[in-house]
């Protein structure tokens, strides 16, 4: 059956992963965009195209958890060439800022250019006659192009969920005119911020030499419009979550299991370069080295998903964090008290919504990111109104939750200094805080966000 309404995304929301015996299972795929995406397809009638985890496997479509979903091949080629590759060591750095050097191949690009083909001819062949196609994120930029030439009929939009950055730095790309020209193949292009969306139309003059009226860019005979909606998350489904006795009682036995500290501070994140964890990790250091932290007075937990685990980078970061924990631990923990509690491992959404409750101070710190989503969890989770959440000025979430504790993780001395306020701000102040970020992100959730793009792509 052909649907009116179609997802397009590099993954679909679930992963298949063969369990140690050899048999193949689900698991919920890691990131962002599919703890946006899900809910919001849950709600609607419609279907999720996308790939499924595993490489050199054709799946039939089906469904799972209320969603219809169409599982796109990948080989173990392009799995390489084009999603890590081209989609994570090319335009995932490029695009944050150069916080590692993106790898400019023709071999990457020609990977990325036939994988989006694919998505795009399998999405021309299931969306019905006039239906809405809502392409998701870098991995699928020249989608949008490749479908409208194939679909005329169809109402195109596209979602990036990480930044896209200054026109300097895209210059570098040397697929700049390519990839410009697959986003505006959609009627409408979203951002996260609007900073995004006036880089991506200064970029559309100055390369393609279009004319644009504020938001929206003239492209021969249509119109497409650029402009940000910032992503959220299930507002209503964690705070109801959290108000379940079990997952009040886990969160103080976290508390309990990690020595009843004072303080008790939490990172969770992708294992990405971006999210800078190395920096947190390393201000919590000398704040034990200083003194500034009594022995035992605060426990640090950082939680880390393995994420992109055959790309150099990753790998080279893993090792870093890794070197860094130990160190740290091994200087400043004492027998069963060690001062950081890593783990590199995923977790189910009631185990951290518990994590979320349980910590004092949430500690995120990315040197650049889309949104980070993280932080507004963080938030829909303290109904207590308790917590106190330390948050990048480099995260688009920065825009919205401006009663954080606002930091900019390059600057050790000033991340060490609001850990600290964090950590001694009265309960008063927290709440205060804690309140008006609560505000923000129950009116800005994820339907509202799904609601606003999908109203202005219809318009
Ligand atoms: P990104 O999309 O770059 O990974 P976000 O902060 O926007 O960053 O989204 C991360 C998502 O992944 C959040 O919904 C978060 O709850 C989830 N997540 C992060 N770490 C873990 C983990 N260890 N186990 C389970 N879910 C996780
Ligand atoms: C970010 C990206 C998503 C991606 C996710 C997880 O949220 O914006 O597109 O799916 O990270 O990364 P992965 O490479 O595992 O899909």
């Amino acid at each position: 059956m052909r649907s009116s309404f179609l997802i397009v995304a590099n993954r679909l929301p679930v992963d298949r992963t063969t369990t140690a015996d050899g048999a193949a299972s689900w698991r919920r795929s890691p990131g962002g965009l599919v703890t946006a995406i899900a809910p919001v397809m849950q709600r609607r009638d419609g279907a999720w195209l996308g790939w499924h985890g595993a490489p050199d496997e054709e799946l039939k479509p089906f469904e799972h958890d209320g969603m219809n979903l169409i599982p796109v091949p990948l080989s173990a080629n392009e799995v390489e060439l084009y999603y890590e590759g081209f989609s994570n060591a090319t335009l995932w750095p490029l695009y944050h800022d150069v916080v590692a050097a993106p790898v400019y191949s023709r071999v990457l690009w020609d990977a990325y250019r036939a994988v989006n083909e694919r998505f795009a001819r399998m999405a021309a062949d299931v969306a019905a006659e006039g239906a809405v196609v809502w392409v998701q994120d870098y991995q699928l930029q020249l989608v949008p192009a490749m479908l409208r030439k194939l679909r005329p009929d169809l109402r195109i939009g596209f979602f990036l969920h990480i930044p896209f950055p200054p026109a300097e730095l895209f210059w570098q790309l040397p697929w700049r005119r390519e990839i410009l020209e697959g986003l505006l193949g959609a009627d409408l292009v979203g951002f996260q911020r609007p900073g995004g969306a006036s880089n991506f139309i200064r970029l559309c003059r100055r390369q393609l030499g279009l004319q644009n009226q504020r938001q929206e860019i003239t492209v021969g005979d249509r119109t497409v419009r650029a402009e940000a909606f910032p992503i959220s998350v299930d507002y209503g489904e964690l705070d109801t979550l959290v108000r379940e006795p079990q997952i009040m009682a886990r969160a103080k036995e976290i508390r309990a299991e990690l020595g009843d500290p004072e303080h008790v501070l939490l990172g969770v994140d992708r294992l990405d370069y971006t999210k800078g964890i190395g920096q947190r990790l390393k201000a919590f250091g000398e704040l034990l080295a200083d003194g500034t932290i009594r022995e035992g007075e605060a426990v640090f937990v950082q939680i880390a998903t393995p994420s992109r685990e055959r790309v150099e980078e990753y790998r080279n970061l893993r090792d870093e964090i890794e070197l860094r924990v130990g160190r740290i631990n091994g200087q400043h923990g004492s027998l069963g008290v060690p001062p950081i509690n890593y783990f590199h491992q995923s977790y189910d959404r009631d185990e951290l919504a518990a994590l979320y409750c349980a910590a004092d101070v949430m500690v995120v710190t990315p040197l650049r990111d889309g949104m980070n989503l993280v932080a507004k969890e963080y938030v829909a989770c303290r109904h207590d109104l308790g917590g106190a959440l330390v948050l990048s000025e480099f995260a688009g979430a920065a825009d919205e939750l401006k009663n954080a504790f606002l930091v900019n993780p390059w600057d050790v001395e000033g991340l060490k200094r609001q850990m600290v306020a964090a950590m001694r701000a009265t309960p008063h102040d927290l709440s205060r805080r804690m309140r008006s970020m609560r505000r923000r992100v129950a009116t800005y959730d994820v339907d509202r966000w799904a609601g606003d793009f999908l109203a202005a792509l219809e318009s």
